[in-house]
């Protein structure tokens, strides 16, 4: 087994959405959500860092072509979510809660099987959501 190196891209895309639940009341809604509840939507410039790994390809010197991981996330995901409502216009997100925890799992699922044909295997989703909130996901 050679040695595993990581490589990351990052895409970044801004969307609105709404954090609610139908089945809860308002006040519940409020108190759980605060200001992501707001009726009238919010939106975030998000970050998201791809992160793939695997053995570098004697031939390139690349585990994977950085370019062709970009463009997979452009046509899989970012051009889903970018100036996009997050809760009403996204496929892949319909019926879930819009929360950045949920956004990067489902993110994951769109690509994780696109990376073999890639030569890579996927490490981990990270989305930046503000300048203090990150969330990742590695696939447990
Ligand atoms: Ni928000």
């Amino acid at each position: 087994m050679g040695r595993i190196v990581h490589i990351t891209r990052r895409e970044r895309f801004s969307a609105a959405h709404k954090l609610w639940r139908n089945d809860w009341s308002d006040d519940q809604n409020f108190d759980t959500f605060g200001k992501c509840a707001n009726p009238n939507w919010h939106g975030h410039n998000y970050e998201l860092f791809v992160t793939v790994k695997g053995p570098v390809n004697p031939e390139t010197g690349f585990v994977a072509d950085l370019k062709e991981i970009g463009d997979l996330l452009k046509s899989k995901v970012i051009s889903k979510l970018d100036h996009k409502n997050v809760n009403l216009d996204v496929p892949f997100m319909a019926g879930k809660l819009t929360s950045t925890e949920n956004i990067a799992l489902a993110i994951w699922d769109e690509i994780v099987s696109d990376m073999n044909g890639l030569g890579c295997t996927l490490h981990c989703i990270k989305i930046v959501e503000t300048e203090n909130n990150y969330i990742e996901y590695y696939g447990d």
